[in-house]
């Protein structure tokens, strides 16, 4: 009955928050990546990837939008439910996307759709201190979650464009001020995206659960990239933080593979990804 349990004795059992806990204060760093099908999810999993997050990113790398502004629950628990098919061990996160989570009541029905008709067993919503009520609803119910600091592309309009944020240190006092706040109000994983290498170090020694970095720096507890940027897919200019583990490999799997070893021996992220 009690699957989780009877994997505990496994060589590789399933991730779980409290292997993540771990990880971190073990200062094992945490490989994560985005997918988005059942046949990469397979991958993605061989490779030896801790989290596999379904972003909103498919807005653009699956659907061709230019944000993730036009991604729906439904994409999301679409993929989700494909994801999940091709996954054992890692743990899965999927997004919230946009406009699904602007009251308490409404993000934990969405949730509760990410998580029963997506398979996922964390949620990740873009948030500050305006989202700290929201995150400790769902902490309430027992929905795990990640709070999304940083750049956060859900906003691009109202912010204009996608750049680094935190850079003053006003806006890093108040990014650490609200990372500790979600915390508080029972988030499990903060993410940070394009944040100055500092602003990431000072966020992950501020609080006990894991701090995942995308452009956030080395010194996070963990790395995540969108599997289509590591497989050299995307087109056209990528941000700063991607690194083509594509190449010199021929099979994608071996890619994925290079891209987890590089964030277990710190090798990525390397001082032309980060920010300062
Ligand atoms: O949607 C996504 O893929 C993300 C990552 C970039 C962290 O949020």
């Amino acid at each position: 009955m009690y699957t989780q349990l009877e994997q505990r004795g496994m060589p590789q059992p399933p991730v779980n928050v409290s292997t993540l806990r771990r990880m971190k204060d073990e200062k094992r760093p945490i490989a994560c990546l985005t997918a988005y099908d059942a046949s990469y999810a397979v991958l993605v999993d061989a490779a030896g990837t801790d989290v596999v997050l379904v972003g909103d990113s498919l807005g653009m790398v699956i659907q061709g939008h230019d944000t993730t502004v036009p991604v729906t629950v439904d994409d999301i628990v679409y993929h989700a439910r494909a994801v999940a098919r091709g996954l054992q061990r890692p743990f899965l996160v999927a997004d919230m996307p946009f406009m699904s989570y602007t009251t308490p009541e409404q993000a934990l029905e969405n949730s509760v759709r990410l998580m029963q008709e997506g398979g996922a067993m964390m949620v990740k919503l873009e948030g500050g201190e305006g989202q700290v009520d929201i995150v400790s609803h769902l902490s309430r119910h027992d929905i795990p979650v990640c709070a999304h600091l940083g750049l956060k592309p859900q906003s691009v309009h109202k912010v204009g464009g996608f750049r680094v944020q935190g850079r003053e240190s006003g806006k890093a006092r108040e990014m650490i001020d609200a990372a500790q706040r979600l915390q508080d109000a029972g988030a499990d994983i903060v993410l940070l995206e394009c944040v100055p290498n500092e602003l990431g170090e000072a966020i992950t020694r501020a609080l006990e659960v894991p701090v995942i970095g995308i452009g956030a720096g080395p010194e996070v507890d963990g790395q995540i990239l969108v599997l289509y940027d590591i497989l050299d897919i995307t087109q056209g200019r990528t941000p700063r933080f991607v690194r083509n583990f594509q190449s010199g490999h021929t099979a994608p799997v071996d890619a994925i593979r290079a891209y987890v070893e590089a964030v277990r021996d710190r090798s990525y992220p390397a001082p032309e990804h980060c920010f300062s």
